[in-house]
């Protein structure tokens, strides 16, 4: 992992959502272009950095000189890293550092993290003087291909994960997949499941491509980029048909019901990223897709094995201290997936396999197929 490649020039895919339309900008050094782009995009404003320690140990010197080269005049709010900061206590740090840091209403937000930061910094600049506008600059392979697309941002409540939110468009988007060199290779891999989520839920010929080209995606080569911008334009395509989640949206939920249940039945720890969380999430959605005479169980058999020969959990029995600490019964896991945001009065909806590439929203599941189901996918050895 980690050799060096050479510059490329960048692929661009357009988010259409009207006056909010915004591109996202794929390739090696893309980084080098943010000072340039932002002084075309919006002559004399001043910038504010939003990152945190991890990433400004390693990103922030590199953007900090790319907005001196183009002489904008740029301020840093460096927060603590991961989901601790995804809370008031951290939207309270950014905002005031931004007041403090004198952006008004033209002025730019940058948020330069994984997805902790960017629905850390987009959340502030939405709030700040009633909406300020922000770019994003992702720099986990999660927040490249998910949560730099689609608007969505927000913090947690002690009740809950992003409960607190709005939906504020970023105006532009660097993802440089050179900067995925320096995550480590267990948050490569967990971003690589919403990766191949994209192929899973829509576009087999795309999980085709994955499973023949993932060791170069993974060791940084041109694969990278054409993965994150095929991943960005899926994501793009469904956020543009049904920005606020009424119906075609929540098919990007593939594995996150029962991912979802894992994380908070390891306590959202380090246990299971959230990505681990979705690989087994998405392998136990086919599984039971093909139980219910859906899908063929040599599809359910193909992404796990996939999803496996990257490193990424598949089985509950692969989630780290299974075997020592167990897990919660089926059960709790149920009680856990009827607080997820995605269930409608006591109904789940599952997001449900017809074959690889096929993701189907099946509103009506009845609990009791499924709590079956889980209690022996647990009894599993
Ligand atoms: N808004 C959305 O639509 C959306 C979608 C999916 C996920 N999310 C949110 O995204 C968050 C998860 O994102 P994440 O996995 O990127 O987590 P993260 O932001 O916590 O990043 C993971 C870790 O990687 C480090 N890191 C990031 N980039 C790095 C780099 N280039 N080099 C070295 N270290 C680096 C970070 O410091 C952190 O420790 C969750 O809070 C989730 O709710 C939001
Ligand atoms: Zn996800």
């Amino acid at each position: 992992m980690n050799a060096p490649q050479k510059n490329s020039t960048p692929i661009t895919v357009e988010v259409a959502l009207g006056d909010r339309t915004y591109e996202i900008l794929i390739g090696r050094d893309v980084l080098g272009s943010l000072g340039t782009r932002i002084a075309r995009l919006r002559p004399g404003a001043r910038t504010a950095i939003v990152t945190d320690r991890t990433v400004a140990k390693t990103w922030l010197k590199r953007t900090e000189e790319v907005l001196d080269q183009a002489g904008i005049a740029h301020a840093s709010v460096i927060v603590g890293e991961g989901e601790n900061s995804k809370t008031y206590a951290g939207l309270q740090q950014v905002c005031e550092a931004l007041i403090a840091a004198r952006i008004e209403r033209n002025d730019l937000v940058i948020a330069l993290g994984g997805g902790v930061i960017g629905d850390l910094a987009g959340f502030s600049a939405s709030l700040l003087r009633r909406g300020v506008d922000f770019v994003q600059v992702p720099t986990s392979l999660l927040a490249q291909v998910d949560s730099s697309v689609g608007g969505k941002t927000g913090i947690n409540s002690p009740q809950g994960k992003n409960l607190i939110g709005t939906f504020h468009q970023p105006v532009l988007v660097l993802a440089d997949t050179a900067v995925l060199d320096t995550l480590s290779p267990r948050q490569f891999r967990a971003g690589y499941a919403e990766v191949a989520k994209y192929g899973a839920l829509g576009d087999e010929a795309f999980f085709t491509w994955l499973e023949a080209n993932h060791a170069e995606l993974f060791s940084g080569g041109a694969a990278r980029e054409h993965a994150v911008a095929t991943s960005c334009r899926a994501k793009a395509a469904i956020v543009a048909r049904d920005e606020r989640e009424t119906g075609e949206r929540a098919l990007l939920n593939l594995g996150h019901t029962f991912g979802h249940a894992l994380e908070a039945a390891t306590g959202f720890s380090e246990r299971l990223f959230h990505g681990e969380g979705v690989a087994i999430g998405m392998v136990l959605a086919a599984e039971f897709s093909a139980e219910r005479g859906m899908m063929p169980a040599s599809d359910a058999q193909r992404l796990a094995k996939h999803l496996a020969d990257v490193g990424l959990p598949t089985r509950l029995q692969d989630i780290a201290g299974f075997a020592q600490e167990g897990l919660a019964d089926a059960d709790a896991l149920m009680a856990l997936m009827a607080q997820d945001k995605k269930v409608k009065r006591g109904e789940l909806t599952f997001i449900l396999m017809e074959g690889i590439g096929r993701a189907v929203i099946a509103n009506k599941v009845e609990p009791a197929p499924v709590r079956d189901f889980l209690q022996r996918k647990l009894a599993q050895t």
